[in-house]
């Protein structure tokens, strides 16, 4: 078992830092957001860190912040939505602590994001398309660095966090 930490993780727009910051609170947990530890450390917007240092730059940074966050405990972290594809994160992100993948539709995440200029990955003509391209790709990582899957639908946020806190009661228990 890692920390007593729950980590989520999931696509841009599955409500990780709404919903984390919700749980923390309920938990009586910090919150963490990795992708503004990312934008305090490195001084600058995750677009300009796209756009002046590339991708790349920023998946290394994502990798370096997850190694000290093995230090944490009693937090909820929301991460970036790419941070479980680099294999040497999967494994760390379970190391941190209950990995939740929050699971949102295509559908869900194109209302959401419909209007958003700060996900330089969304930042295309056909947005549809984007989303359902990475979405495709991307399932099967979330899938297999998570711990569990919480279906994000319609759901209230007292019923995710509800939902989550048993999950983590059986998580501490060892039974996931
Ligand atoms: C990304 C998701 C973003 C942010 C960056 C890249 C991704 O975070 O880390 O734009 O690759 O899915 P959110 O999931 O919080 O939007």
């Amino acid at each position: 078992m890692g920390n007593e930490n729950i980590v989520l993780i999931g696509f841009m727009g599955a409500g990780k830092s709404s919903v984390g910051r919700k749980l923390s609170k309920a938990l009586e947990y910090q919150f963490l957001d990795t992708d503004e530890m990312i934008e305090k450390r490195a001084g600058k917007t995750i677009p300009e860190i796209f756009s002046e240092d590339g991708e790349a730059a920023f998946r290394q940074m994502e990798t370096a912040l997850l190694l000290d966050l093995k230090k944490q405990t009693r937090c909820v972290i929301a991460t970036g939505g790419g941070m479980p594809l680099r294999p040497e994160n999967a494994a760390l992100l379970k190391q941190i602590g209950m990995v939740v993948f929050l699971h949102a539709t295509a559908e869900t995440i194109l209302t959401r994001l419909a209007d958003d200029t700060q996900r330089p990955l969304l930042m295309v003509e056909n947005k549809e398309e984007r989303v359902a391209t990475l979405l495709s790709e991307r399932l099967p990582k979330y899938q297999s660095a998570c711990h569990c899957t919480v279906e994000t639908g319609d759901k209230s946020f007292y019923g995710l966090i509800s939902e989550i806190s048993e999950l983590y009661e059986a998580y501490k228990e060892g039974k996931l």
